[in-house]
């Protein structure tokens, strides 16, 4: 990571924890604000990337979060930041829980997945949920976050490709139109577009719930934030059905143990 990259990684950290129409976290930290009361409680910030969602959560309300992340690179983003911000009751750390997995003492209310589902293959997303279903608190919750793989901007690279959808143009098209835009990213795992294009999982709700068989887990909650949704009336309503979930930008999953 150069100097450069460091530092814009920073400012854009910074960005999500200060602006709440920050891009893609906009809808979540609305739904945050409207449906959860993080005090008094203990959060994991699950891939916490850069750090502005654990940041936001410490600073809105008075709770423990502890944001990880497989990431060197985000991880020292996320730091730099909380020294910046002087924001005390969040840890930062790089970890990858499969490795080190959680323990015993490290029970959290909440655990937060925002946009990190859809980088993770099934087969390591399944024993993540197994283990963060054993995590859990009496009565704790996971929130996962999403951009479902039919929605506009599920390829990650509509802002330089300029085409919504365009995961489904052929393979050759867009993989020479990542190409030609491609930029290099900060990650120490995926360091540019092209990486991470290739590191999604094409994740849908159908193949979530199928990820989650092993974990015991299950819903008790479904949000599918559709462009419709603005349409007088249909401020709360789920469309999330052919034809209209292409329109579907933002899926929303709350999870219990089912033996809760
Ligand atoms: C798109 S970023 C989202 C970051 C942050 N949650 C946010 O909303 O700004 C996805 C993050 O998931 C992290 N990640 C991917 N696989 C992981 C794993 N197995 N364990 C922990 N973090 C992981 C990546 O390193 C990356 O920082």
């Amino acid at each position: 990571m150069t100097q450069e990259q460091f530092e814009e990684g920073v400012l854009y950290a910074e960005d999500n924890f200060r602006n709440d129409n920050a891009p893609h976290l906009a809808i979540d930290k609305k739904l945050i604000r409207e449906k959860f009361d993080l005090n008094g409680k203990k959060i994991l910030d699950f891939g916490c990337g850069m750090g502005g969602m654990s940041l936001w959560y410490a600073d809105n309300w008075d709770c423990e979060v502890y944001g990880l992340d497989i990431d060197g690179h985000h991880i020292k983003i996320s730091k730099t930041l909380q020294e910046k911000l002087g924001i005390k009751n969040v840890t930062f750390e790089k970890r990858n829980i499969l490795d080190t997995p959680l323990s015993e003492d490290e029970k959290f209310d909440y655990v937060f997945l925002n946009d990190v589902a859809e980088h993770i293959q099934f087969p390591i997303l399944e024993r993540i949920f197994k283990q963060l279903s054993t995590c859990l608190a009496e009565g704790g919750r996971i929130f996962v976050t999403y951009p479902p793989w039919k929605s506009p901007y599920a390829s990650h690279v509509t802002h330089v490709v300029k085409i919504p959808w365009c995961q489904y143009l052929p393979k050759k098209m867009i993989h020479n139109l990542i190409e030609k835009n491609n930029i290099q990213i900060v990650g120490e795992e995926e360091s540019d577009l092209l990486e991470a294009y290739y590191g999604l999982n094409h994740l849908t709700h159908n193949k979530l719930i199928d990820v989650l068989k092993t974990s015991g887990l299950s819903p008790v909650y479904r949000k599918s934030h559709c462009i419709l949704n603005r349409l007088p009336g249909l401020k709360n309503t789920n469309i999330n059905f052919f034809p209209f979930d292409f329109l579907v930008t933002k899926e929303f999953l709350l999870l219990q143990n089912s033996n809760n």
